[in-house]
């Protein structure tokens, strides 16, 4: 597939058949093209939570609570340790987030590669993943995705709304 084609077809997917799992071999080329990200100094500051056991699925689906969210059959975890991140010496300033942020879209953009289907996933509830995942002190949970197939019938919009470029983009 056409780089481009891939960037201006990706969309965020809140359409899940629960009846169709990804395959491994599937889920483990996702996971290396997060693997293989860049991270700051390559501290790779970062884990992947897969979650597929419907025991888990139970326990970490109320973290958001959109009847849609509730029918993937795999949820992608980021979780960071801010402690194994780089911090930029002039400053203080910490790349933790940058450094998942990478991670966590190499991956969004390898499911689309592959045809699943992700929805980036900000607004979760922290506090219970942090629990039910037995987050080590320093560890952040930092967003995650369903994985997943829509189910049958489901088109894209196909609508990107997005500024145009000569409203964001300066060639100075
Ligand atoms: C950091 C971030 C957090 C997001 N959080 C949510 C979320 O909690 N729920 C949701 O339905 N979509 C969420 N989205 C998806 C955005 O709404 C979506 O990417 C945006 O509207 C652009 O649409 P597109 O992804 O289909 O191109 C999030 C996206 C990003 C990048």
């Amino acid at each position: 597939m056409d780089f481009y084609d891939l960037i201006r077809g990706r969309e965020s997917i809140r359409n899940y058949d629960p009846e169709r799992p990804v395959d491994r071999d599937t889920l483990d080329r996702i996971l290396e093209a997060g693997r293989l990200a860049p991270s700051a100094v390559n501290f790779q500051p970062w884990r992947f939570l897969l979650i597929s056991s419907p025991e888990m699925l139970e326990k970490v689906r109320p973290c958001y609570g959109r009847p849609w969210f509730a029918d993937a059959p795999h949820i992608l975890i980021v979780v960071g340790n801010r402690d194994q991140a780089w911090v930029r010496k002039t400053d203080d300033y910490n790349f933790i987030e940058t450094d998942l942020t990478i991670a966590l879209d190499h991956m969004i953009l390898a499911a689309e590669f592959e045809g699943v289907a992700t929805c980036w996933i900000g607004a979760f509830d922290p506090d219970l993943l942090r629990e039910v995942l037995s987050l080590a002190q320093n560890e952040i949970v930092y967003s995650l995705t369903p994985l997943g197939y829509p189910k049958e019938g489901f088109t894209k919009k196909g609508n990107k709304k997005r500024k145009p470029l000569d409203e964001i983009v300066e060639y100075l």
